[in-house]
């Protein structure tokens, strides 16, 4: 199915069985029973008025039958009828109010605990999820559950008109009440039976529809590649493909939930023939052949409905279950109960022995061993995938490391609360995000006591404040989702800006490789200068200039860390740095660059 096969495979899905999906629904509606037995009240006095209905009716019929009524007795009859139907509007209207308020409040409920779960996540969730499935399961398996909100209600108001419907027919012949439930049994064998098949059709067009979303955020996502070679119509074929997938397993759904329900109406169509036919036969009184009629009519509709209870059911699960499997996806980062909090570094940062993979059958890190002293300044250099983003993902808490330790001040940083132990750290990814906002809002995000003038000053120190004067609303300038309307270096500096206001302990920069021009190179390194003053940092480092200042480089290959020492001593030990220098850095020393434009 070519580039948007990965978001066809859903690689975390969990399975529940029947009855723990049914705990856990029942469960989850356990905090909204006064809401759910309200609709099912205002269900039950719908039902009575329904009940009442045919009696009156047969009333009516045997009134009729001994000549022409008076005048009291038909203004009595239509107050009858208009009363119960009154009653009938009436609960109808409350069961459709109280549906109304209790539905959408479920549903924001559920969404709301999805969101709070998926930020308590690590990076390895994200890693799992593609972003495009989380939001489907968030937009619409929700939506779709929370139809399943009032199917109690409905089963309960459906259980009192059955039961007050056959007790009556019971009550009027029992030899037609049993010709009117001996279907009955075979009815919920067939539905209960096909609780599986609608489940399964169910979770399949869930994965469609979650396919469909994926495919379409990546799509979007990828959209400049697939321009600049010229792939577009390629993409829309795959596209096509998932979308093709989506039509048929919304199919099947459709033909699973409604080919049963012309079967459910022939059986109630013979089952009233029948009773026609034993009626007359054993004579019984045109009134009570009527009402008997109505009843079996009122009888089945609440037992259609009930029957349907369990292919709904099932198909609410499947969606059900998706929403669980967040629900109950464990972050691997977790805090520990008697964590304490931290708002400094005394000593050191110590990896001991540090085993790390994303992915089991890749290790990344094997018994990685370093220490990084307080006011440090630490470069890591190192070839594409040599593990430098992976060194300061496990430091920042994105992943847990799987051997090991890592230690602040000789203590274990999974002793550490969270979040105070996140606050020690200012970061500068090498992917910068910004959120579609204001540059204000993007620098200031996660605080907000700061002022104005605080945003200036730090947009000085990152030689930023230029460039954001220019724009005719300077701060309050919007910009896209991802920064979209700055360069990749203006970009980079609102980065180092929100990173410097936070005034961390300890910084991180994850440099990209070739953002910035020479000038805003030049502009950045000043910018470093001010920021790494009295900080530990440490600077996966791409350009020269950042490495030459720092107090110590350490060069990884293929996770270990293979030389450490400063410039000078590294190119004097003639091996790896010394090579890697001869092949990247070099070309952006300034005796270099000379040489070669005087060529
Ligand atoms: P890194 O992402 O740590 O490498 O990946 P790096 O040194 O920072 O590379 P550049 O300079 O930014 O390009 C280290 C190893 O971890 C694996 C990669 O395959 C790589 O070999 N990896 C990385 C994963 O398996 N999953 C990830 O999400 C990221
Ligand atoms: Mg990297």
């Amino acid at each position: 199915m070519g580039l948007f096969r990965s978001s066809m495979r859903e690689k975390h899905e969990r399975s529940y069985s029947d009855r723990e999906l049914f705990r856990r629904y029942i469960k989850r509606l356990a905090s909204y029973r006064k809401n759910i037995m309200l609709i099912a009240l205002f269900i039950v006095i719908q039902a009575i008025a329904t009940v009442a209905l045919p009696a009156l009716i047969r009333y009516l019929t045997n009134e009729l039958d001994g000549g022409s009524p008076d005048l009291v007795f038909t203004i009595l009859a239509a107050a009858g009828f208009l009363l119960l139907y009154i009653i009938n509007w009436i609960a109808f209207s409350l069961q459709q109010m109280q549906s109304g308020k209790y539905v959408p409040f479920f549903l924001e409920e559920m969404r709301l605990d999805l969101f709070k779960k998926l930020q308590e996540q690590d990076m390895t969730f994200f890693d799992e999820y593609m972003s495009g499935k989380l939001n489907s399961i968030i937009v619409n398996d929700t939506l779709d559950f929370s139809s399943t909100a009032i199917l109690i209600s409905n089963t309960i108001g459906s259980i009192v008109i059955s039961i007050c419907t056959l007790g009556i027919i019971f009550y009027f012949n029992w030899i037609l009440a049993l010709i009117t439930v001996a279907a009955i049994p075979a009815l919920f064998l067939l539905m209960f039976l096909l609780r599986r098949l609608a489940k399964r059709v169910s979770k399949n067009y869930r994965e469609a529809i979650s396919s469909v979303n994926s495919a379409m955020v990546e799509a979007i996502e990828g959209i400049q590649v697939s321009k600049s070679f010229g792939q577009e119509l390629n993409i829309v074929s795959q596209f096509e493909d998932v979308n093709q997938n989506y039509f048929s397993a919304w199919m099947k759904l459709t033909a699973t939930t409604h080919f049963w329900r012309p079967l459910l109406n022939t059986i109630t169509s013979i089952i009233l023939c029948l009773v026609l036919y034993f009626g007359i036969d054993m004579n019984i009184s045109v009134d009570i052949l009527i009402m008997f009629v109505l009843y079996v009519q009122t009888f089945f509709r609440p037992v259609l409905q009930l029957a349907r209870f369990f292919p709904e059911l099932s198909a609410g699960m499947a969606a059900f279950e998706r929403i669980l499997s967040i629900f109950d996806s464990e972050p691997n980062v977790k805090q520990k109960r008697n964590a304490q909090p931290i708002d400094d570094i005394k000593e050191n940062i110590q990896f001991k022995n540090v085993n790390f993979w994303y992915d089991r059958d890749n290790v990344v890190f094997e018994k990685l061993n370093l220490t990084i002293r307080k006011g440090e300044k630490l470069a890591i250099v190192g070839h594409t995938g040599s593990g430098k983003t992976s060194l300061v993902s496990l430091l920042s808490r994105y992943y847990e490391y799987q051997g090991g330790d890592i230690l602040i001040d000789e203590q274990s940083i999974r002793n550490y609360t969270l979040d105070s132990y996140r606050k020690l750290y200012g970061k500068v990814e090498q992917d910068v995000y910004l959120f579609p906002g204001s540059i204000k809002e993007n620098i200031r995000f996660g605080r907000k006591d700061v002022t104005d003038e605080d945003i200036w000053r730090v947009l000085d120190i990152v030689q930023a404040s230029e460039f954001v004067h220019r724009f005719p609303n300077g701060l309050e300038t919007i910009i896209g989702s991802r920064g979209r309307d700055l360069s990749v270096g203006q970009r980079q500096l609102i980065s180092f800006a929100r990173a410097i206001l936070l005034n961390p302990k300890i910084l991180i920069l994850d440099e990209a490789t070739s953002s910035v021009d020479a000038f805003t190179e030049a502009m950045i390194q000043e910018a470093l200068g001010k920021m790494l003053e009295d900080r530990t940092a440490i600077i996966v480092a791409h350009r020269l200039s950042t490495i030459v200042n720092v107090d110590r480089i350490i060069v990884m290959d293929n996770g270990a860390i293979v030389e450490e020492g400063t410039h000078e001593e590294l190119l004097d030990l003639q091996g790896k740095y010394a090579s890697l220098y001869n092949q990247y850095f070099v070309h952006q020393t300034l005796d270099w660059q000379e040489q070669s434009y005087s060529k």
